[in-house]
């Protein structure tokens, strides 16, 4: 057995994709995400937590019994997220916030609930998953892309602040990824394989990442589908696409 790593979104997509790579990879993994039965996970090396992330009130107590439970934690894989795109009066003040705090504020206290710890071991790894929207804003992505900014300055002043000790940070921006990331959207990358990145790359970089010499810190990684391609679709009228 390697090491017992934390992988949030684990139920679907990214998180999903990195999960059963990991496994496979001989990692055990604590999964959070709200609901694990659409694609269940069966291994003894999976503990699935179930948690709603962007409920911040009780978090922070309920990520202090995870660090208890298991001190043995030295790796943090943030992929849970969700995508809203549209023109700013078109969010309620609700919707902001929910965005705010499933994409940014949860991983800041996921990530100051075991920094600690880790700062006491040899060698950790936190890895966020940014997008391509923390590079650039774009139009109907004020508040996604704004997410993605904050978590890009969050991982970056954070690799400053860990750079005397054995944790790494690592932040990947991903282009379209073929995911139920966009089952709700009105847009997507179209169905030509140059048009899209799988979940199964960004798991595949995750575990590169994770096994580079420990010396060496992958600070940032940006990837995009061959094609740039965006299809709309009249799902959600509410949703729109930030091209
Ligand atoms: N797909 C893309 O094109 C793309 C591109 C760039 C960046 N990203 C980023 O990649 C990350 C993963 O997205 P994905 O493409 O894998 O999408 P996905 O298939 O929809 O997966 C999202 C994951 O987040 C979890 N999640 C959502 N809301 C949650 C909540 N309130 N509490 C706990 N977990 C929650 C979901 O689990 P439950 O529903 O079970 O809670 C699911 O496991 C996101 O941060 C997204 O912004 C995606």
């Amino acid at each position: 057995m390697k090491r017992t790593l934390v992988v949030t979104g684990a139920s679907s997509g990214i998180g999903l994709e990195t999960t059963k790579k990991l496994l496979k990879n001989n990692y055990r993994i604590i999964g959070i995400a709200r609901d694990f039965s659409r694609q269940p996970i069966d291994s003894d090396n999976f503990i699935p937590i179930t948690l709603d992330l962007a409920d911040i009130s009780p978090l922070p107590q309920a990520l202090t019994q995870i660090n208890r439970d298991h001190p043995e934690i030295s790796g943090i894989i943030a992929c849970a997220g969700k995508g809203r795109f549209g023109s700013l009066e078109t969010f309620s003040y609700e919707q902001m916030k929910y965005l705010i705090d499933l994409n940014f504020i949860s991983n800041t206290y996921l990530t100051k609930s075991l920094l600690p710890t880790f700062k006491k071991k040899d060698h950790t790894d936190i890895i966020f998953i940014g997008s391509e929207a923390a590079l650039a804003g774009g139009k109907w992505g004020a508040i996604y892309s704004a997410t993605k900014f904050a978590l890009r300055g969050f991982a970056q002043s954070l690799r400053q602040e860990c750079a005397k000790s054995g944790v790494r940070i690592t932040l990947i921006n991903p282009g379209m990824v073929r995911t139920p990331f966009f089952d709700d959207l009105e847009f997507n990358h179209g169905a030509e394989e140059e048009n899209y990145i799988e979940a199964s790359d960004i798991a595949q970089t995750i575990l590169n990442t994770l096994e580079m010499r420990p010396g060496t810190v992958i600070d940032e990684i940006n990837l995009s589908p061959l094609k740039k391609v965006i299809t709309h679709q009249s799902k959600a009228k509410d949703n729109h696409s930030p091209h």
